[in-house]
């Protein structure tokens, strides 16, 4: 089986509709023809401050909810990003092959030190794509599974590895995106122009820990527009195509048929279905996670297990590097 690796920060308490719709769905499908390695990135996460014991509760928390999705840790090695130290070590290796241009063009730096002001902005968040980068490489794997918004990090990924590869030897396999079309972007529910995020309007995001009233009452607020229509339009109806998106991606029926079994119906009718839809989907995910964080001596021991098989995979990597760039062994 080819290898794949893929990977979520901890840092917002509970993942995402996005999170789950536009990954963590293709993570539980690909665990079958992939040897998969799925990470919770706690390195990445500090790149912008954290409170330590919210840190720690939502790495647990994160970890559950991979479990709680589908995640097999008997198929796959489920991991936290600190328990393999290669990830840091290659990522000081792809930092010295890395342009100080070529960082500063990934649009979600920009974007986010652009927000927070050049002195509030760490160096950690601007290496963050290459720190990326190593642990994707550190696994070879053919596949990477993620959302549309880590497009960019993933061809910095693969030229970091041709350019390895071409200066020290076939060291890399060159990772491939694998984006889900129509969930590649899952839009906020306040402002379905952007994509939802944890760092969006809480009223726009829907979290998978959330209590299902407060589920309801955040779908049922969402932005649609005046005109009365239920269509597929993302220019003229952001608001609407992202509620019949997100029936489509949980549903299974298409977006064609939804049209057709909306037709003459409400906007009301619409996101009541969409709610009792998205319900359905993550209430036992939300159930099950909760059941397993009650027991984190039990979470960390299966973190453990992945950590053991992904910290195998990670130093045989990291030691051909190590031995390509010129250091001599330690023994
Ligand atoms: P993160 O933690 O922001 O998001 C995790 C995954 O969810 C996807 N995603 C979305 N998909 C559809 N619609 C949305 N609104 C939406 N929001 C988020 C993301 O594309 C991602 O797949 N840099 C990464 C974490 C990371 C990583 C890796 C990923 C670190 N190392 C190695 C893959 C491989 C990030 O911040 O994702």
């Amino acid at each position: 089986k080819p290898n794949l690796l893929s990977g979520m920060q901890p840092s917002a308490g509970s993942l995402h509709l996005g999170n789950y719709l536009g990954a963590l769905v293709n993570w539980t499908k690909m665990q079958d023809d992939y040897n998969a390695f799925y990470c919770v990135v706690d390195l990445h996460a500090i790149t912008v401050p954290q409170d330590p014991k919210e840190l720690r509760q939502n790495t647990r928390i994160t970890a559950a909810q991979y479990l709680a999705a589908g995640i097999d840790e008997n198929k796959s090695a489920l991991f936290v990003q600190s328990h393999v130290p290669a990830h840091a070590q290659l990522a000081w290796v792809l930092m010295t092959l890395t342009g100080f241009g070529e960082a500063g063009r990934m649009t979600q730096f920009k974007d986010k030190s652009q927000k927070a002001g050049a002195d509030s902005t760490s160096v950690g968040l601007f290496t963050y794509p290459v720190l990326q980068a190593a642990d994707i490489l550190l696994y070879q794997p053919k596949a990477v599974p993620v959302g549309e918004d880590q497009r960019q990090h993933i061809e910095l990924t693969r030229d970091l590895a041709t350019r390895f590869n071409s200066r020290f030897g076939e060291t890399f396999v060159i990772p491939e995106g694998v984006i889900l079309k129509e969930t590649a972007k899952i839009y906020d529910l306040q402002n379905p122009e952007a994509k939802m995020s944890k760092s969006g309007d809480p009223k726009g995001l829907v979290n998978i820990m959330d209590e299902s009233a407060v589920i309801v009452k955040k779908i049922k607020s969402a932005v649609t527009d005046t005109d009365a229509a239920i269509r597929f339009d993302r220019e003229a109806k952001p608001g609407v195509s992202n509620l019949l998106g997100i029936h489509s991606a949980i549903s299974g029926q298409s977006i064609d048929a939804l049209v057709a079994h909306f037709d003459g119906k409400g906007y009301g009718d619409l996101k009541g279905e969409v709610a009792e839809v998205v319900l359905a989907e993550i209430e036992p995910i939300r159930d099950r996670a909760n059941e397993l964080l009650a027991d984190p001596a039990e979470l960390d021991r299966l973190l453990a297990k992945g950590a053991a098989k992904a910290n195998e995979q990670a130093e045989k990597t990291l030691a051909t590097v190590y031995e390509r760039v010129g250091f001599i062994p330690a023994a």
